[in-house]
């Protein structure tokens, strides 16, 4: 049986860590479409064209290790405001989603483009300020040469481009249940989707 969770949000909320926890915990596969996006600018980086990027891209493509560089997201930001773009990348989601045993696509449009029936959809949010402390944290811990104002400048140009374009932009579902996980710690904002989730599940 298909059981489709939907997670979106803007940029280092939280939505990666939730969903794989989620996905552990209720033994569903989990896809980060960010990396779809990411993968596709980090192509475009050597001079590859956004749209034969993404309808080359390859599984290997999504291991790369230098997909969660600040360069990378901006890369990945740019290509997704480009429609075909997009629509190279929607089958392959909506087919994951499909899978059977569940599944739960983080993102930033799954719950109004990719999976508008999801059975469940967050919208997971934080502060700008807590956003961008946590994702400095991962950054300057995985050995990235970064700073709070770069972090901060990343996320909200991100946001700003990823709300305002045409193609399926950053917005909550009508039906989603937002989740602001300003104050909560990873334990607590898992525990808080781990129970919405169980409220439609039962
Ligand atoms: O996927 P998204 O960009 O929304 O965020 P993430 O990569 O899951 O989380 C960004 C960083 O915040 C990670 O280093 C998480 O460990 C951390 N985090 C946190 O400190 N508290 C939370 N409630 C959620 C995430
Ligand atoms: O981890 P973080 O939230 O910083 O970014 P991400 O989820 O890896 O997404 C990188 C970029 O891909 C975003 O800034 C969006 O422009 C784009 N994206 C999108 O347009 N649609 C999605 N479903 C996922 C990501």
């Amino acid at each position: 049986m298909a059981f489709t969770v939907a997670i979106d949000g803007p940029a280092a909320a939280g939505k990666g860590t939730i969903s794989k926890a989620v996905a552990a915990h209720f033994g569903f596969a989990h896809l980060d479409t960010g990396l779809l996006y990411r993968a596709t600018g980090r192509r475009t980086l050597d001079g590859t064209d956004p749209v034969t990027a993404a309808e080359q891209l390859l599984a290997a493509d999504l291991e790369a290790g230098d997909l969660r560089t600040p360069d990378v997201a901006q890369a990945a930001s740019r290509v997704a405001a480009i429609p075909e773009v997009r629509k190279a990348l929607v089958d392959f989601q909506r087919a994951f989603a499909r899978r059977d045993g569940g599944a739960v696509l983080d993102g930033r449009d799954i719950g109004t483009v990719i999976c508008p029936d999801a059975d469940v959809k967050l919208f997971v949010t934080a502060t700008d300020d807590v956003r961008a402390e946590r994702r400095l944290k991962e950054l300057l811990g995985s050995g990235h040469d970064t700073d709070y104002d770069e972090v901060l400048a990343d996320l909200r140009s991100r946001d700003a481009r990823d709300s305002a374009r045409a193609a399926a932009p950053l917005k909550p579902a009508d039906d989603a249940v937002t989740l602001d996980t300003s104050t909560m710690d990873i334990d607590a904002a898992v525990a808080a989707a781990i129970t919405i989730i169980n409220e439609t599940l039962t």
